[in-house]
């Protein structure tokens, strides 16, 4: 039998060659990955337990919540506020940060997550996930939201679950990227897709077209210049994808290439984009970026944003460095 790499041996070993971390970051992963296969056994159970359909409240963004946002955000919640690894927490569903309760120890990580991303999804059986981001904490006392408000770049470690097919883990530290399956007979991520790196060639884009009258000029251009197809500037066919669910489209986009975007429209100036920068732009750009693809606004590099506030969107434009290059140099001739 060909021996399996689980992700426990996969985050031991990698973490061994790094001089600067200790096992409290190995077991924090530990516990975000154990709440990730709660949620997928909740949403692998379905309606045989109730738990598909609306809870009928709104989140701070004034988006309907479904049952399983809230579960999943509370799984999320009670598999890491005791551990001790934790400053603090903040969340796609949670209006404000969400404190360590007084009664466990505090620790040197924040973690930042979209307990449920593609939720939309959820009732017609399609794919979802959850995506998270790890940022190192020096405040001494409380955090504040201040804490949390940092560049992309500062993340220590970024990574999304699939509850598709088959239950996926990506996974980066900033040393590449590499994907596990959950092996459901033992319970264990096991190491399937080592070293992920994204393809430069791509004829595929994924864009929820029916937008399509409220984007800015440069990205009607790249968009219509990819229907063009043969005849047009492009000179090849492209093939479009939309899934609704980005963990499902950046998966798809670290496979085989292509190129994701959630522009800035001009539907609503008080939401410059659809996407939230700290919960699912900055986990996917660092992904992206140690896959070898790149992550802009349009405008400017995602890592590099500066937050203003803890569910600020953003334009997001990711995958294939060629692409989104095109795309940068779109913005900049406007
Ligand atoms: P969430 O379910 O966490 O709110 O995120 C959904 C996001 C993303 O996953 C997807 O790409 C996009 O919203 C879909 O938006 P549209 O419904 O506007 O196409
Ligand atoms: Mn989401
Ligand atoms: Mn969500």
């Amino acid at each position: 039998m060909t021996h399996k790499i689980t992700l426990t041996q996969f985050i031991i070993e990698q973490q061994r060659d790094l001089a600067d971390v200790s096992g409290t970051f190995t077991l924090l992963l530990t516990n975000i990955v154990m709440a990730c296969k709660q949620i997928a056994h909740q949403v692998n159970r379905g309606n045989l337990i109730g738990v598909l359909g609306s809870a009928d409240t709104e989140n701070i963004q004034g988006e309907v919540q479904k049952k399983l946002d809230i579960i999943s955000h509370d799984i999320m919640v009670r598999a890491l506020n005791w551990t001790g690894q934790l400053a603090g927490m903040a969340s796609e569903e949670a209006d404000e940060i969400i404190d360590i309760p007084l009664q466990y120890p505090k620790g040197k990580y924040l973690v930042l997550f979209d307990p449920l991303d593609g939720s939309s999804n959820i009732d017609i059986n399609l794919s979802v996930g959850s995506i998270f981001s790890i940022l190192r904490c020096d405040a001494a006392a409380e955090p504040t939201v201040a804490d949390f408000l940092r560049k992309g770049s500062e993340q220590v470690c970024a990574g999304f679950v699939i509850y598709g097919p088959a239950t996926m883990l990506v996974l980066t530290t900033g040393h590449g990227v590499n994907g596990f399956t959950l092996d459901q007979a033992i319970g264990e991520f096991i190491l399937t897709h080592p070293s992920i790196t994204i393809p430069e060639a791509t004829q595929e884009f994924a864009i929820n077209m029916s937008n399509y009258r409220h984007w800015e000029a440069p990205v009607r251009r790249y968009v219509d210049e990819c229907l063009q197809g043969k005849e047009g500037v492009r000179g090849k066919d492209f093939n479009m994808r939309w899934i609704a669910s980005m963990v499902a489209e950046v998966y798809r986009i670290l496979m085989r290439g292509g190129v994701f975007l959630y522009p800035y429209d001009l539907r609503d100036p008080s939401k410059p984009g659809r996407l939230r920068l700290l919960y699912e732009a900055n986990p996917m750009a660092l992904i992206i970026e140690q896959a070898g693809g790149a992550c802009s606004t349009g405008r400017k590099r995602m890592l590099d944003v500066q937050p203003e506030s803890l569910h600020q969107r953003v334009p997001v434009m990711l995958g294939s460095k060629q692409e989104v290059e095109r795309l940068i140099h779109y913005h900049q001739m406007s």
